[in-house]
């Protein structure tokens, strides 16, 4: 007896330890870099600021980037690499941009602890930043650091969603990354700032899956309004914002899930959140919800943890573009 009792309780022990490792965020922790670059968030945040101050693009730029980065291949920067067949080159990341402020920031970051900071923190650290700074201070999250950064980057392992997936499609990708549909929900209020471009959305406007006519899903108002400013013959490729509240389509905030409960959503998966049974609850709770801008810092930390290198499958890259291990394939 007294044997099987010990035996259940190695098992619990192992059971619990199993559902840490599970849950915990790897090797992440609060003030990794305390002992060696105690100053890394205030650095990283004077550029930040000093950046953001002349360009507020540089928000969307980041979270968008940031979301690539980790659900392909886990958050290891492995997006920011340079080569001919680097993930850089996939369709989705074609209009990723935001590297150059990752540069910087990095640059700054060496000059006071060389080889230290890993850029795939400094993506974390940086993005973390510009949500603060486009939510108008009220989204400060803390975010765990430890990352390592990859050595391989291949265009073709990128897999990320596609705006006309429908959403349990897309929440099997999430789920893949240990991530629960709220998250999900929480993570696609991501397009409450920044914009897309008229050709991802033409077949909603003008041809909806071949029945010549606009999606029935969206307004008929904004449909007359996108149609302006995506024309049916022209070549130009306009920019729309992602969330039609006009004065809070640069910042932050919870109006996404107003509009995509208004029929507003610019992309099919935006305004499909809104009416799958799967997810139309979670979207009118945070409709109305006070607390969105701490529930998303919350995810986008979730996010953060997937896929993490630590210091045997990754390194410390001193240049974000190209890395330093022979064998590295980018
Ligand atoms: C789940 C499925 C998702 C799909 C299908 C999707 C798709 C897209 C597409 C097609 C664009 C426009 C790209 C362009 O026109 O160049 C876009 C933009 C954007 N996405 Fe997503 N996205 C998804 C999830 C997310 C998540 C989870 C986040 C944030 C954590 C995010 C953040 C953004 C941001 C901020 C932009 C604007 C970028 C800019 O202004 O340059 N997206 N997304």
């Amino acid at each position: 007896m007294a044997v099987k009792i010990s035996t259940i309780s190695t098992l619990i022990v192992f059971l619990a330890l199993l559902s840490l490792g599970h849950f915990s965020h790897g090797e992440l922790r609060l003030g990794f870099y305390n002992e060696t670059c105690p100053n890394v968030e205030q650095i990283v945040f004077g550029v930040v600021e000093k950046a953001f101050s002349t360009n507020s693009r540089l928000a969307p730029l980041m979270i968008r980037l940031y979301f690539h980065d980790c659900f392909s291949n886990g958050c290891d920067a492995s997006l920011l690499l340079d080569g001919t067949t680097s993930e850089k080159k996939a369709g989705p990341n074609l209009s990723v941009d935001g590297c150059a402020l990752i540069d910087t920031v990095k640059d700054a970051l060496e000059g006071n602890c060389t080889g230290v900071v890993s850029c795939a923190d400094t993506i974390a650290l940086v993005t973390r930043d510009l949500v603060n700074l486009a939510s108008g201070g009220k989204a400060r999250y803390e975010i765990p650091t430890g990352r390592f950064d990859g050595r391989e980057s291949l265009a073709s392992t990128v897999d990320l969603p596609g705006p006309q997936m429908s959403v349990s499609d897309t929440f099997k990708m999430f789920e893949k990354r240990k991530l629960s549909l709220t998250d999900m929900v929480l993570l696609l209020g991501g397009h409450t700032i920044g914009v897309t471009h008229c050709s991802f959305i033409m077949d909603r406007l003008y041809n909806f899956k071949n029945s010549q006519k606009p999606d029935p899903a969206m307004d008929p108002n904004l449909v007359k309004e996108l149609r302006l400013k995506c024309p049916k013959k022209s070549g130009q490729n306009g920019a729309i914002n992602l969330d039609q509240n006009v004065p809070s389509s640069d910042i932050v905030d919870a109006s996404y899930y107003k509009q995509i409960e208004s029929r507003r959503g610019i992309l099919q998966i935006d305004d499909q959140l809104a009416t799958d049974e799967m997810t139309k609850q979670i979207v009118k709770d945070l409709a109305v919800s006070n607390d969105f801008l701490v529930r998303f810092g919350q995810a986008m930390v979730k996010l953060g943890s997937f896929g993490v290198k630590d210091k045997d499958t990754g390194e410390i890259r001193t240049s974000c573009r190209s890395c330093k291990n022979l064998f590295c394939t980018a």
